[in-house]
């Protein structure tokens, strides 16, 4: 069994980035609820755990509680925020409310020689989030830091291995949180380095090989990165006995349909069924400008659409597809976790379950930076790897108004040279999203002496870390100059270029 550590989830907008920082210390980390069983985390046979924060007071009605006979399982404990007055609170200690809440950057002392400070200057800058306060320490437990707040800015009882940090080391606001999580999993778990991108491969390669046997797979691939990712894997795996079902709804990028054909299916020499089903999303969508229609009928027609090339691709018992980790994250909700508040809308592409197919998700457990990483380590070019997120309906959440091959058209050229400058310019991946957008207006220009009467492109280029939040990105003002020139010279139609200057919330990313 892969050495793991498990941190609990009470609700904290951070537990996933305590996951990926013990994984970028080459340890398996894995998120479960905060009230699993102590005898399943046993079975497990986890290293350590943790307990992450939340938005919860230990007194509060209904406060996430964990199996007490966590603190009894006999491997080391770390508690952080919520978590560790929680243990304090559980073990005996005393949790007092705060009179103010304390938020933002502090700086704590470090007074007792603890292996989670191993390595550390005596003074360290930490960011602190929380209302309520420790008051009194549990019987066994010592102060191992203090701040300006609280003698008890981090406590350990060295004998139980539990441990506690009234901060958050996973936020990159504590410089050197990073040490503090490595101290926790290799010095006091004793966790090797084992989780690497290389080790996962062969490791998935060789678990692919022995559920599929001699049978075959299909895949959806989209030409985005999960899917791409998991293709190329289980290629690796199996060759082909994977067929890859690519369908061209009609609503894709300029040359994205050519793209994934040339890197799938000539470069890599994969088994690829090209479904054109233009004509059939176009028909579908013809005049129908309700956002949420659009959606749907895009939604439907692809899983008929799919369901027909499946069939077309011959008998198959497995399904894959590339569901990565933070879609299998039970997530928990707590009230004031604006993690759990938001929700996804955006479900497209979801297939219905009565496919007779059993699942394949070689990425299941991985971030989506393993995923890039993984894919990089496979050879798929930067292109892919690195693509900006792209939305299920494509192009028609972009044409405001009805979605026509002639509006199609036009997006499709101006889209092309947002990215092609955004490239020149050395942008494009370094932001979250560029893209233009087609207007259901038209304005009135001159060209030449010409009167014009003619479409609108919006630009679009947001920062973001998860899509969840984002701000629209300064562009330099010449790259803007250059994009207003070139789109409205080459794209025959636009006479008129804006920038979208509205971050999210309250705006969202794209424009239906
Ligand atoms: P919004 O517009 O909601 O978008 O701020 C957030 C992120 O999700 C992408 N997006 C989608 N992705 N299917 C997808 O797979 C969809 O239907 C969809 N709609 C939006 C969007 O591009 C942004 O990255």
């Amino acid at each position: 069994m892969t050495e793991q550590i498990i941190i609990l989830d009470f609700g904290s907008q951070y537990t996933q980035v305590i996951a990926r920082r013990i994984r970028e210390c080459e340890v398996f980390s894995q998120i479960l609820r905060f009230d699993t069983s102590a005898a399943k985390l046993a079975a497990l046979k986890p290293r350590g755990l943790i307990l992450s924060g939340g938005p919860a007071s230990v007194y509060g009605k209904g406060a996430p509680l964990c199996d007490p006979a966590i603190w009894n399982v006999g491997i080391p404990i770390l508690g952080i925020c919520y978590g560790m007055q929680l243990m304090a609170h559980r073990l005996g200690g005393r949790v007092e409310k705060g009179e103010k809440r304390e938020f933002g950057h502090a700086e704590v002392e470090i007074t007792g020689d603890s292996p989670l400070f191993a390595k550390m200057d005596s003074h360290q800058k930490v960011w602190m989030s929380h209302g309520d306060k420790l008051a009194k320490l549990p019987d066994g437990f010592i102060s191992v830091a203090r701040s300006q707040n609280s003698q008890f800015a981090a406590i350990a009882d060295r004998q139980r291995k539990l441990y506690g940090l009234q901060f958050h080391p996973e936020v990159h606001h504590t410089p050197h949180g990073r040490q503090i999580i490595s101290n926790f999993v290799h010095g006091i778990c004793g966790c090797g380095r084992n989780w690497t991108m290389k080790s996962f491969i062969d490791h998935a390669i060789e678990e692919i090989r022995t559920t599929v046997g001699d049978n075959r797979v299909i895949l959806g691939l989209s030409g985005g990165v999960d899917s791409s990712v998991a293709a190329a894997l289980i290629h690796e795996a199996i060759g082909n006995q994977l067929t890859c079902v690519f369908v061209n709804n009609g609503l894709l990028r300029k040359a994205e349909a050519e793209g994934v054909q040339q890197v799938f299916g000539r470069n890599r020499h994969m088994k690829l069924q090209y479904e054109d089903a233009t004509s059939v999303f176009l028909r579908k969508l013809r005049g129908v400008t309700d956002p949420e229609r659009k959606r749907k009928i895009i939604g439907r027609t692809f899983v008929e659409v799919f369901q027909r090339a499946t069939k077309k691709a011959g008998a198959a018992r497995f399904l894959a597809q590339g569901t990565t980790y933070p879609d299998v994250i039970e997530s928990v909700s707590i009230a004031g976790n604006p993690a759990a508040m938001i929700k996804s809308h955006h479900n497209v592409g979801g297939l219905p379950k009565n496919m007779k197919f059993e699942l394949l998700e070689p990425l299941r457990s991985l971030f989506k930076d393993e995923v890039r990483e993984v894919g990089t380590q496979l050879g798929l070019p930067r292109e892919i790897v690195w693509r900006q997120p792209f939305p299920g309906p494509g192009l028609a959440v972009r044409i405001l108004g009805a979605v026509t091959p002639q509006r199609l058209k036009i997006l499709r050229e101006a889209d092309w040279v947002v990215i092609d400058e955004m490239k020149k310019a050395d942008l494009y991946y370094k932001v979250w999203q560029t893209f233009a957008v087609l207007l259901p207006v038209k304005t009135v220009g001159v060209m030449g002496d010409e009167r014009t009467y003619d479409n609108v492109i919006a630009i679009r280029a947001v920062e973001s870390v998860d899509g969840m939040t984002a701000d629209w990105v300064r562009l330099p003002y010449d790259l803007l100059a250059r994009l207003s020139t070139r789109i409205i010279n080459e794209v025959k139609g636009v006479n008129r270029v804006c920038l979208d200057i509205s971050s999210k919330p309250p705006s969202t990313i794209e424009w239906e």
